[in-house]
C-alpha cells in the first residue's frame, strides 16, 4: 500500500474545506486545514507541517494566494501548490502558475479531477526530492573543491586538463583506469563543466544488469515486445537525451549490444525494442572500464570498430601509487567528510599516520584511501589520528574481538600480516572453510567452490585424510 499523503488546505470556505477533508480522507490521503496563509507559511518553514502538496484558494482575506506562493518560493522550497480559482479569474491563476503554482483548478469543485491534480503533484514532489538528495551527494562528492576533483600531482592535473577540453565537445570519451581510480567522478565532472550539465546525466553499469534486460534498459521498449514488457518504457539514452550517459564497464557489453551501441553512436538514432520506427537522440557518450580494451579486442571479445569508436578520446587515470603527492590531500579531504558525517572532530593526521598514507600500494586506489579514513575516523580515541588507527585490523586478536561468533563462522579471515603463506595453505583452508559452512555436505561444497566431487574429495584428504571419509 502506498504511505499516506499530507495536503495542507488553506481556505476561508470552512463548509468547502470540511468537504474536501472527507473526500480526501476516503482516498487515505490527511488534509491539514489552515485558513491563515501566514500561519500555513511558518507551520511548513518550521516542518510543523510536512506536506506533500499545498492545496490554496487564490482569493484569501488575509493575503492573496499569489504572494502567498512568492512567499514560499522565496524561502526555497519546493513544494508543489495547487490554486483553487474562481472561473472569471484565470487570469490570476496563469500569473500564478509563472510565479510557480504547479497548477489550478476553478470553482464549483470537481473533487476527482483536484484529486487528478493532486496525485500528479505528489509524484513531482517525490521526483524532486529524489533529485535533491542526488543533488546533494554530487554537491558532496565536490568536498571543498567545486570542481569536486582532489589532486595536485603533474598526472591528475594533466587529465582534468584533458577533462576541461574535452568537455566542451560532444565527442564520445573513454575512461581507463584501475578500480577506485575515479573514473565515474571524472564522468560527473565532463558533464558538470559542459553545456550540457543543466541535462541529465545519466549512469548505468553494464556488468550490473542482467543481459537479457540491459537492451531495453539501455534503448527502451515497445509494450508487448517481450514477456513481462507491460507497459512500453523510454530507455536510458532518451532518458539522457540533451545531457550525458555514462556507461560503466563497457568492457562487459555483450557483442550484439556492442553492434547496436555503435549503430548508436555513428547513427545517433535509437529503436527501442520492438520498434520499428527509428527516434533521433543527442547524448554524449562517456564509457569507463578497468579491462584493457585492446587485449579485449585481440581476444575477439570487444569489436574492433566500436574500440575506434569510443577510443576518440581516451582518458587514462593513473593509479594512486603513481601520484602520491594526491595521497594526503585526498586523505584530508576524506577527513573532512567523515568528520561530518560521524560528528567528530579530528583535527589531522600525526607524523606516524602520514607516512603510514604515504607507503601503502593502495591497491584499491582512492576507495581504499577512503575506507582507510572512515574506519580510522571511528576508531580513533585521540584527536589526531596515528599510524595505529590504520593498523588495527592487522592485528589479529583485535580484529577477532569485533567478531561475535556467529560472523567468525560466516567470514572467512585471512590476516596479511609480515608472513606470507603458499597459496596451497590458502586454498586449503578455504576449503575447509567453504566445507565446514555448508555442514559437511560435499555435493553442495562442491558446487560452491566450481569444482567437481573427485576435485573436493582430493582437496579433502590432502586436508585431513580421515575428513574426506565422513
Ligand atoms: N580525485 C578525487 N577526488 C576526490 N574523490 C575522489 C577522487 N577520485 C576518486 N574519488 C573518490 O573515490 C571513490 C572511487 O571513485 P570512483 O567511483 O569514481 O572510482 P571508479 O574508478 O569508478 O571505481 P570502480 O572501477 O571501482 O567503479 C569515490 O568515493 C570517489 O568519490
Ligand atoms: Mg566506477
Amino acid at each position: 500500500m502506498d504511505t499516506q499523503k499530507t495536503i495542507l488546505l488553506i481556505e476561508d470556505d470552512l463548509d468547502l474545506a470540511e468537504l474536501a477533508s472527507a473526500y480526501f480522507r476516503q482516498k487515505n490521503i490527511l488534509v491539514i486545514h489552515l485558513v491563515d496563509p501566514m500561519e500555513a507559511l511558518q507551520a511548513i518553514i518550521t516542518a510543523k507541517v510536512k506536506p506533500d502538496a499545498i492545496i490554496t484558494d487564490l482569493n484569501l482575506p488575509l493575503m492573496s494566494g499569489l504572494s502567498f506562493i512568492k512567499a514560499v518560493r522565496a524561502e526555497g522550497l519546493q513544494l508543489p501548490i495547487i490554486l483553487i480559482t474562481v472561473s472569471n479569474d484565470v487570469e490570476t491563476a496563469v500569473e500564478a502558475i509563472a510565479a510557480g503554482a504547479y497548477d489550478f483548478v476553478v470553482k464549483p469543485l470537481h473533487f476527482p479531477q483536484l484529486l487528478i491534480s493532486a496525485q500528479r503533484a505528489f509524484k513531482y514532489k517525490s521526483l524532486h526530492a529524489e533529485n535533491e538528495t542526488l543533488r546533494q551527494t554530487i554537491d558532496y562528492t565536490k568536498g571543498m573543491n567545486p570542481d569536486g576533483i582532489i589532486g595536485k600531482s603533474d598526472a591528475i592535473r594533466k587529465v582534468i586538463d584533458l577533462a576541461k577540453r574535452v568537455a566542451k565537445s560532444s565527442s564520445t570519451v573513454s575512461i581507463w583506469g584501475e578500480s577506485g581510480t575515479g573514473k565515474e567522478v571524472f564522468a560527473k565532472a565532463i558533464h558538470n563543466w559542459s553545456p550540457r550539465s543543466k541535462m541529465p546525466f545519466v549512469a548505468i553499469n553494464c556488468s550490473a544488469i542482467p543481459e537479457n534486460l540491459l537492451e531495453s534498459e539501455l534503448f527502451g521498449h515497445a509494450k508487448g515486445s517481450f514477456t513481462g514488457a507491460l507497459e512500453k518504457k523510454i530507455g536510458l539514452f532518451e532518458e539522457a537525451d540533451g545531457g550525458t550517459l555514462f556507461l560503466d564497464e563497457i568492457g562487459d557489453l555483450n557483442l550484439p549490444l556492442q553492434s547496436k551501441l555503435l549503430r548508436v553512436l555513428q547513427e545517433r538514432e535509437i529503436k527501442r525494442v520492438g520498434e520499428n520506427q527509428s527516434r533521433a537522440v543527442d547524448v554524449r557518450v562517456i564509457v569507463a572500464t578497468h579491462k584493457d580494451l585492446r587485449v579485449e579486442v585481440q581476444e575477439k571479445r570487444f569489436r574492433e570498430d566500436l574500440f575506434f569508436r569510443l577510443n576518440v578520446i581516451p582518458m587514462k587515470l593513473p593509479p594512486l601509487r603513481e601520484r602520491r603527492e594526491d595521497i594526503l590531500p585526498l586523505a584530508e579531504h576524506f577527513l573532512n567528510r567523515f568528520n561530518v558525517l560521524n560528528g567528530t572532530n579530528i583535527l589531522g593526521f600525526k607524523k606516524s599516520a602520514k607516512e603510514f598514507l604515504l607507503t601503502q600500494p593502495w591497491r584499491g586506489n582512492v576507495r581504499e584511501l577512503e575506507n582507510a579514513i572512515e574506519r580510522a575516523v571511528v576508531l580513533s580515541t585521540t584527536n589526531e589520528i596515528d599510524a595505529s588507527a590504520f593498523s588495527l585490523f592487522d592485528e589479529p586478536s583485535l580484529q577477532d574481538s569485533f567478531l561475535s561468533t556467529e560472523d567468525k563462522k560466516n567470514a572467512f579471515i585471512f590476516h596479511f600480516g609480515d608472513e606470507v603463506e603458499p597459496l596451497h595453505e590458502v586454498e586449503k583452508k578455504y576449503v575447509q572453510f567453504v566445507y565446514e559452512r555448508k555442514n559437511h555436505a560435499k555435493e553442495l561444497t562442491a558446487k560452491a567452490l566450481g569444482i567437481d566431487r573427485k576435485t573436493l574429495y582430493r582437496k579433502l584428504q590432502e586436508i585431513e585424510p580421515t575428513t574426506a571419509e565422513k
